[in-house]
């Protein structure tokens, strides 16, 4: 067995109530796991990019991971940068001791290559990140390049970046499904705040729409622009949230989720020359779903891999096929286009900024759990540091 310094999860009782604080869920403590076979590798991970199924897991909703898998703890973590420590045998991988690699997170894929179950998420017996020492597939290394012209912690934010590529390729393909003789820059690409949507409406601007997304701090909204995405401040509309579709409101709750409706409809009334979203990026999901679907032209797609807000979401479905909107739903991305991906962004800089600055160390892992929770942070790449480089 190898023996490590981890911050380990624990499963929760059936029906106890959802924890609300993260030192009541995660616990420093030696973590045990069996010696890594001939397919696995040893690591030290360096950098762990902090993402929302984290604090899903965290939170226990909508699954209780542990539980899922059938295992009383477990060490989460599932997106970061590890150095090589043992590669395993090497008549399987060309993988050597000092490599430095991301980390793919597939547990196990379909016969196309898309993830199933997810590396130190709902997998069985997978050791993640929030640890010192742990063990990854070989084939689930994918070195960063070696001279490359960005740091690792750049690096370390590439699975909200490979998700929005994915979800934007099968996006695309569907909006041009309909519409294939058109100029792009008559077209407005519109996107709900957050990390996986600045990656995407980045592609959408190389590809020739125009683009804007939501964010609700300065900080923020001055990232969107030096991305060349034009920012919407979503404190404009500070109503808009509905919770969920079968939401009762009194008069008063829905005078003022009107108005703010109406600002956001003249908005993108006003980015879009009248005409409407024809992309929608929402990895929101329920409490800004009706004014999504409301605010999407005839032929629109709206797209997603996410339900930060809610996942339950109710369709008006003649409405949605008289308008000719196609719904796509994407996950994580398919394994054999992940060097494609890196390379693309090694060669066109379609890459984070990171200040190093903004990175948590290892000690500080429920700080920052609780900060990315409370929604204190400026960054969409929020990141913590396991091990020196
Ligand atoms: N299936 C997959 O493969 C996959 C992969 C990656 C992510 N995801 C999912 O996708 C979702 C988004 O991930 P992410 O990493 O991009 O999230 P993130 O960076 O953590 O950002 C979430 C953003 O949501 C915005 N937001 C929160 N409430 C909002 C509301 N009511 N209306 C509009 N915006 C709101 C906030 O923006 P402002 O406050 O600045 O406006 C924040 O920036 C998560 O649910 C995640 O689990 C899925």
């Amino acid at each position: 067995m190898i023996k490590t310094d981890a911050w380990v999860l624990y499963a929760h009782p059936a029906h106890a109530e959802r924890p609300t604080f993260v030192e009541d869920v995660l616990r420093r403590e030696t973590f045990s796991f069996p010696e890594p076979d001939e397919d696995e590798v040893l690591v030290e991970p360096l950098f762990g990019s902090y993402e929302a199924n984290m604090d899903h897991a965290l939170t226990r909703d909508p699954i209780d991971v542990c539980r899922q898998r059938g295992e009383e703890s477990t060490v989460i973590g599932n997106l970061g940068i590890v150095r090589v420590l043992r590669p395993g045998s090497l008549a399987r991988t060309t993988l050597r001791e000092g490599d430095v690699c991301m980390v793919m997170p597939f547990g196990k894929q379909d016969r196309h290559g898309y993830a199933e179950l997810v590396y130190a998420f709902d997998m069985p017996g997978t050791v993640g990140l929030m640890a010192k020492r742990t063990k990854v597939r070989a084939e689930n290394l994918l070195p960063v390049p070696q001279d490359s012209a960005y740091s690792l912690p750049q690096w370390a934010a590439y699975a909200r970046y490979f998700t929005a590529w994915d979800n934007w390729k099968v996006a695309l393909r569907c909006w041009k499904a309909q519409l294939d003789n058109v100029d792009p820059g008559d077209h407005l690409v519109f996107g709900w705040g957050g990390g996986v949507s600045v990656a995407q409406l980045e592609l959408a601007r190389r590809a020739g729409f125009r683009v804007a997304m939501t964010a609700s701090s300065d900080d923020r909204l001055a990232y969107v622009r030096s991305k060349g995405i034009e920012p919407v401040d979503r404190r404009l509309f500070p109503d808009l949230a509905r919770n969920g579709p079968s939401g009762q409101f009194d008069a008063i709750a829905e005078r003022r989720y009107r108005a703010s409706e109406r600002e956001f409809l003249r908005v993108i009334s006003d980015l879009s020359d009248d005409a409407g979203v024809a992309i929608f990026v929402d990895y929101i999901g329920a409490p800004v779903y009706k004014a999504t679907l409301k605010s999407l032209a005839r032929e629109g797609v709206v797209t997603t891999a996410g339900w930060k807000g809610g996942m339950d979401l109710l369709n008006r479905r003649a409405t949605e096929c008289i308008k000719r909107h196609l719904h796509v739903h994407t996950h994580v991305w398919r394994f054999q286009d992940s060097p494609v991906m890196r390379d693309y962004q090694e060669e066109t800089g379609w890459i984070a900024d990171i200040d190093p600055d903004a990175i948590y160390g290892f000690d500080e892992i429920p700080v920052l759990a609780q900060d990315y929770r409370m929604e204190k942070l400026s960054t969409y790449f929020p990141m913590y540091q396991v091990n020196p480089v």
